[in-house]
């Protein structure tokens, strides 16, 4: 019996999904099989995280309130050669359109083919750059045959598993190219006839759902121009027949090793959203709504750090950010209520004031809503609409689905923060190493030489470029030459030291002199080049000059972006008899990559050809050292990070799983940071900076799905020297939870608020706590009815307080994995403080 309701809705479901959809558009909006759409869409890039968290990341969207996934496609993890394709894994395009399609959520298509994205070369293969003739991004003949012949093979790829809505599947848009109208002034001429073809071609895949152009204002008809931006409410896209499309609004931002962290408060990310849809903007993206890790090799920059947390509403590891992805969850009702207003009239501008105006969607027959902003960034403000006096705090919107009733006020956060923390795991030896029975964990240690292993790849008087020596196959390059110094050298019987002076082009660089590091040196995100200048030990005779030059992660966009190369222009000794010796054009022989890497050290099924030396103490402050020890699984279920504070820089493998480069590099102490984020005005990615003093990414996310019950092989290249006995696992916990509400903050009835946007919407001012699945509410470290302030963590009481407010908390939370109290003093000391708006804070552990 209860089985048919069940089946009858797969059935409604699958119907709706396989069914052909028209999707059309006009100024409005996109029209779906005739039905006008207000969509939010939520950027999470399929090889930023594992197939095995897909289902998870797309779930905890839609529960956050979003209808599309977008995702660029990255066409240098699909084409691995000319033709060469690959799909496995996170590479597995059609696994994940078909996990949004399951969702029942729609799935925006970038396929680019460029992406930029921080991602290595922007999505290009380097091998393209190699193809003779080649300029990317312009009107050049072997570009488009390539970029054509790889979209072409996506969009069929896509249409062979009936993925596009006019199949039946869930993509309804699909873009080319990406902000090239930033860029197209370093394409001369060629520029514009780039972008018709690029439309052209696009147009002509015959894949029957619109295209779309970001950042373009010379898009094609009928190709769509849309905006990327932290504010996108003034847009106009460049024909009165095209909707106003958000590709890229970024509620956060990313990081480079040896910067600082960015944050975008949840407040003017809200803020943002609220008023594109109150100038009329019909679709909105979060770039990133999560966005997870640049495994491998695969950031770019240079630079960009292995973490793409990027603030997003979901972090790094999977898991909400809080209060980040509620406070979104409460605006997305709030807007989801105002649907039917929004789509079925047009906007009457209301000045309320000098930086204040309302936007009515009134259609007359009774349908209103209405958003109210106040752009003041310092100054609250009092306002009248249609006679009622409404508070709006600065830089804000108040959201009223009903012309009347507040539900969502974009500055007034309703929804819990979370505490969350990195907690260390040790180590644990695995039942099925050598070493069962052993407290002491195994270790084996391979040591690479300081420079020319095996043959030499070529010798040649001066410099090569890196990226057109390596090709990209791999990080490293070594430049090596020798000196021979005279006995009578002034230096030998002082015992003063010479230096070392060297110029490179990007990205890093060990120096090695006979065997030994004399120092290191690296460019960083604002700047690739660099100077090195260090002492150096030489001895009478001859001695080896071995130079590691590294690079991390390839240039991603930019004009002519390919062309930036890297690696060592200059090497000079100064301190000589004869004083400065250059030998820049010296004979210097080469090496590509590391023996390691050529032996492919790190994949599980090769370690037979490696003469591993096993050892219960591995080696600390060693240089080019490879370290492998067998390990079990951490317990529980948390997601897993590796806590590489003690350890130089190098790449890291799980199972041969690409961890990525690890790298913390500490911003400098001198910086400017900040304690609180004022969430008023305009918002850029250096303005709520912190970790001044920090490393810029201290744990690498190794997705649980990479374990296996026992024998985890991890492998670390540690290029400079760490130790390795220090480096631990840690789970990520949400300890704590956390809330503030006054009586008078709007709150949004999440409950009442259907998909179709019905619903009344508003319920009474409640601090609702939700622990993690598993968990319940341990302990209330803080309460406080009154007029408490502070941060979560960080709260305390005001003069106002209801010395009863923690067992009243206690009362209703403990034990229980969720619980709401009504912000009211019913619940507390009736007559308290009057003439006070009050509020209650809680601070409570989950466990
Ligand atoms: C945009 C670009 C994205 C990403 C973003 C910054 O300009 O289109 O791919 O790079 O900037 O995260």
């Amino acid at each position: 019996m209860k089985l048919f309701p069940f089946l009858l809705f797969s059935f409604i479901i699958l119907f709706n999904f396989c069914s052909a959809a028209n999707v059309t558009y006009d100024r409005r909006s996109l029209i779906i099989d005739g039905q006008r759409k207000l969509l939010i869409s939520a950027a999470i890039h399929y090889p930023r995280s594992v197939p095995g968290m897909w289902p998870g990341l797309v779930q905890t969207a839609k529960e956050g309130g979003v209808d599309a996934i977008e995702s660029y496609v990255f066409w240098n993890g699909h084409e691995l050669s000319p033709g060469k394709y690959n799909f496995e894994g996170r590479y597995d395009l059609v696994k994940f359109v078909k996990i949004v399609q399951q969702a029942g959520m729609y799935m925006i298509l970038r396929i680019g083919p460029f992406v930029a994205a921080e991602w290595n070369f922007g999505g290009v293969p380097v091998w393209l750059h190699y193809v003779p003739g080649t300029v990317f991004r312009s009107d050049n003949e072997p570009f488009k045959y390539y970029m054509q012949k790889f979209m072409t093979f996506i969009v069929n790829l896509m249409k062979q598993e009936k993925l596009f809505a006019s199949q039946g599947g869930p993509i309804i848009l699909a873009q080319v190219e990406n902000e090239y109208g930033f860029y197209e002034q370093f394409y001369g001429e060629g520029a514009k006839r780039y972008v018709k073809w690029a439309a052209g071609m696009a147009v002509s895949q015959n894949i029957g759902v619109p295209w779309i152009m970001c950042q373009q204002d010379d898009a094609p008809d009928p190709v769509i121009n849309t905006c990327n931006s932290f504010y996108c409410d003034q847009f106009t896209p460049n024909s009165p027949n095209k909707p106003k499309i958000w590709t890229e609004n970024w509620p956060g931002w990313f990081k480079t090793f040896g910067a600082r962290d960015p944050h975008r408060p949840p407040e003017d990310v809200a803020f943002s959203v609220a008023r594109f849809f109150q100038k009329g903007g019909s679709v909105q993206n979060y770039y990133m709504y999560h966005g997870g890790t640049n495994f491998g090799r695969t950031s770019g920059g240079p630079f960009i750090t292995t973490s793409y947390d990027y603030e997003a509403p979901i972090d790094e590891y999977g898991l909400p950010r809080l209060p980040k992805w509620g406070h979104l969850k409460d605006l997305h009702s709030a807007i989801k209520l105002c649907k039917h207003a929004l789509l079925k009239s047009e906007p009457t501008t209301l000045s309320l004031g000098p930086s204040q105006e309302a936007d009515v969607y009134d259609d007359g027959s009774g349908v209103c809503s209405a958003f109210l902003a106040n752009m003041d960034d310092k100054t609250d403000k009092d306002v009248v609409f249609r006679n009622v006096s409404y508070h709006l705090p600065a830089w804000s919107v108040s959201i009223l689905p009903d012309c009347k009733n507040v539900v969502f006020n974009t500055a007034k956060v309703g929804s819990q923060a979370s505490v969350v923390e990195m907690v260390p795991d040790e180590f644990q030896p695995s039942v099925a190493s050598p070493s069962k029975g052993l407290k002491a964990l195994k270790w084996d240690i391979f040591v690479e030489n300081a420079g020319i292993w095996g043959e030499a790849d070529f010798i040649k008087n001066g410099f090569v470029d890196h990226i057109n020596t390596t090709k990209d196959t791999t990080d490293y390059l070594w430049y090596t030459t020798s000196i021979i110094v005279g006995e009578n050298e002034e230096f030998l019987r002082k015992g003063s030291h010479p230096v070392l002076l060297i110029e490179s082009k990007g990205h890093a660089l060990h120096a090695f002199v006979n065997q030994e590091l004399e120092g290191s040196a690296s460019g960083n995100g604002s700047h690739s080049q660099f100077k090195f200048e260090n002492p150096i030990s030489l001895k009478a005779g001859k001695n080896e000059i071995a130079l590691l030059s590294m690079t991390v992660g390839l240039q991603n966009a930019g004009g002519l972006y390919e062309w930036v190369g890297a690696g060592l222009t200059s090497v000079k000794i100064k301190g000589l008899n004869n004083g400065t010796i250059d030998l820049s054009m010296s004979n210097w022989t080469y090496k590509i990559g590391l023996q390691g890497e050529h032996l492919g050290i790190y994949k599980p099924d090769s370690l037979n050809g490696v003469n591993w030396v096993s050892t219960s103490e591995p080696p600390k402050n060693q240089p080019l050292t490879w370290y492998k020890v067998v390990l079990d699984p951490p317990s529980g279920d948390e997601p897993v990070g590796l806590d590489m504070i003690h350890m130089g820089k190098g790449q890291a493998w799980l199972n041969g799983e690409e961890i990525g480069r690890y790298w913390p590099i500490k911003s400098s102490k001198h910086e400017k940071c900040i304690q609180e984020c004022d969430y008023r005005g305009k918002f850029f990615p250096d303005k709520c900076l912190t970790g001044c003093g920090e490393p810029t990414q201290r744990w690498y996310h190794v997705p649980r799905y990479w374990f296996k019950p026992s024998g985890n092989i991890l492998v670390i290249f540690e290029e400079k020297g760490g130790d390795p006995t220090k480096i631990t696992f840690s789970k990520r916990k949400t300890s704590g939870l956390c809330s503030l509400i006054a009586e008078d903050y709007p709150m949004i009835d999440q409950d009442s608020v259907q998909k179709d946007g019905s619903g009344n919407g508003k319920t009474r001012p409640t601090v609702h706590l939700k622990c993690p699945q598993n968990t319940s509410i341990s302990n209330v470290k803080f309460a406080s009815f009154g007029n408490p302030t502070g941060r979560c963590g960080s709260y305390s009481k005001g003069n106002c307080h209801d010395p009863n407010s923690t067992f009243v908390v206690e009362k209703v939370c403990l034990g229980k994995n969720e619980c709401a109290i009504e912000v009211a003093e019913e619940n507390f000391d009736r007559g308290l403080c009057p003439g006070i708006t009050k509020k209650l804070a809680v601070e409570a552990v989950c466990s």
